[in-house]
């Protein structure tokens, strides 16, 4: 049956993880953890479905992505809930609930489901890698999560991107500033792109973000939030810029970046990857949000964070042509067990008790047979026994990578199967 006779595919914008790309999957999951636990963040895993009211309040009801893009349904017992399209709400959630000691910092990874359009780099099931620092307003902490953010991506492997910086202001400042928009785009409201000639008024500041042409020419004479910040918000973003500075970050201002969701205060940022499309180039972005977690019921706390999209990442490594693997995934091990006694499932748990990654052939096959397989698998060496070797209490060891060289085969006592197996291992490592 091809692929496509098939009567069941992943659904339309979602796409399975399999094979060589599941190996970086693992890699950057775990550099990210790695990464994360340096900065002092530890694990929170929370349910990817939460009340609606969660990204009513949380990412805000008006948010492009709530309207439009968030999957709402209700269960059997008539509960309204939601498929997270994010992270941050729900770890505020769980913030609120558990009433951890602050700063609580957490990292998360976890499918985000937004209603989109599909297309390259752009899914209705994506996974995001993110983390959360909740309980201090003080910049340091801004300055840390972008930099831990910052981190990963070299450790990834990535170079080609840019970090965007900007301030969307607080609740003292961002009100006159909005005010000011709206009156600069009354006066130019024709220029707008057809959508925002008619929708301008709804969110004035969605306006700054838009990436078509008609509105990028009017933007550029807009005025600009930074311009007109508090002293407070002003002195905040100085503190950040001059931290960033301090680790040798270069940052790019960037008064248009006011990001998709409600809740962002102060810092916005986000790293964009000159590898790609420029419709999808945003490798993560993040920001304050020091009203969310009163918006959910809790005392006023703030907090900042980040979320980075594993596919975006796997195409921006694949652009910049990064191959490195980001984590050992070979085989050690193939056993091939020709004597119908079934010696390998004892062969192969004392080599997996020791430590080794193995693997083994099944049904009885013929030797070419396995050894076909034992060939395919990646196994750095292959096991073998055979009649002759149940006979004399042996094994056969080859190499599966030098067949040609004179020492590419040996015996081992069936009793020092694994001390034999891992020294050889370490003498074909060295020279690898
Ligand atoms: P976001 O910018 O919407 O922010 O998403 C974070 C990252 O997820 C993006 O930079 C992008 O790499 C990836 N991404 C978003 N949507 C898609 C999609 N449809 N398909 C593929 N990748 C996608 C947030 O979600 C915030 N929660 C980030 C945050 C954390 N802010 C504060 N804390």
């Amino acid at each position: 049956m091809s692929e496509s006779d098939t009567p069941f595919r992943a659904p339309v914008g979602t796409h399975d993880v399999w094979g060589p790309a599941a190996a970086l999957w693992e890699g950057l999951v775990s550099t990210f953890a790695e990464s994360a636990y340096r900065y002092g963040f530890s694990l929170i895993v929370s349910p990817l479905f939460e009340d609606v009211g969660v990204f009513v309040s949380g990412i805000g009801e008006a948010s492009d992505v709530f309207r439009n893009e968030t999957y709402v349904f209700s269960d059997r017992g008539d509960r309204r809930y939601a498929l997270r399209p994010e992270g941050t709400a729900s770890v505020v959630r769980a913030f609120i609930q558990h009433h951890p000691t602050t700063p609580f910092k957490a990292w998360y990874v976890t499918p985000a489901f937004r209603y989109e359009r599909p297309q390259k780099g752009r899914y209705r099931q994506h996974h995001q890698l993110g983390a959360e620092a909740i309980g201090t307003s003080d910049p340091a902490i801004d300055v840390e999560v972008i930099a831990l953010a910052h981190s990963f991506f070299r450790a990834v492997g990535l170079t080609k991107f840019r970090l965007l910086l900007n301030s969307m202001g607080d609740e003292n400042c961002r009100p006159a500033y909005v005010a000011l928009l709206s009156e600069f785009l009354e006066g130019r409201e024709t220029e707008l792109c057809d959508e925002h000639q008619t929708k301008w008024r709804a969110n004035p500041l969605r306006v700054l973000d838009c990436k078509k042409p008609s509105c990028i020419a009017v933007i550029k004479e807009a005025p600009r939030l930074i311009d007109h910040l508090c002293d407070d918000c002003e002195a905040h973003f100085a503190r950040v810029r001059a931290g960033l500075d301090q680790l040798g970050l270069t940052v790019e201002i960037e008064p248009r970046l006011v990001r998709g969701f409600d809740y962002y205060t102060r810092t916005t940022f986000e790293f964009v990857s000159d590898a790609l499309d420029a419709a999808q180039n945003a490798v993560g972005g993040g920001g304050r949000y020091d009203k969310l977690v009163e918006r959910l019921g809790g005392s006023p706390t703030g907090g900042i964070g980040f979320g980075s999209g594993i596919e975006r990442l796997l195409l921006a490594r694949e652009a910049e042509g990064v191959d490195t693997p980001l984590l050992k995934r070979n085989l050690d091990v193939f056993v091939v067990d020709t004597t119908g006694a079934d010696v390998a499932t004892a062969i192969a748990a004392e080599l997996r008790e020791a430590g080794l990654a193995v693997d083994r052939s099944y049904d009885e096959r013929s030797m070419k047979a396995q050894m076909k397989v034992a060939d395919k698998s990646g196994a750095r060496l292959a096991v073998l026994v055979g009649p002759d070797e149940l006979a004399s209490g042996e094994v056969t060891i080859r190499d599966l990578r030098r067949r040609d060289s004179a020492t590419d085969q040996s015996r081992a006592k069936r009793e020092a199967v694994v001390a034999t197996v891992t020294e050889l291992l370490v003498n074909v490592q060295k020279n690898d």
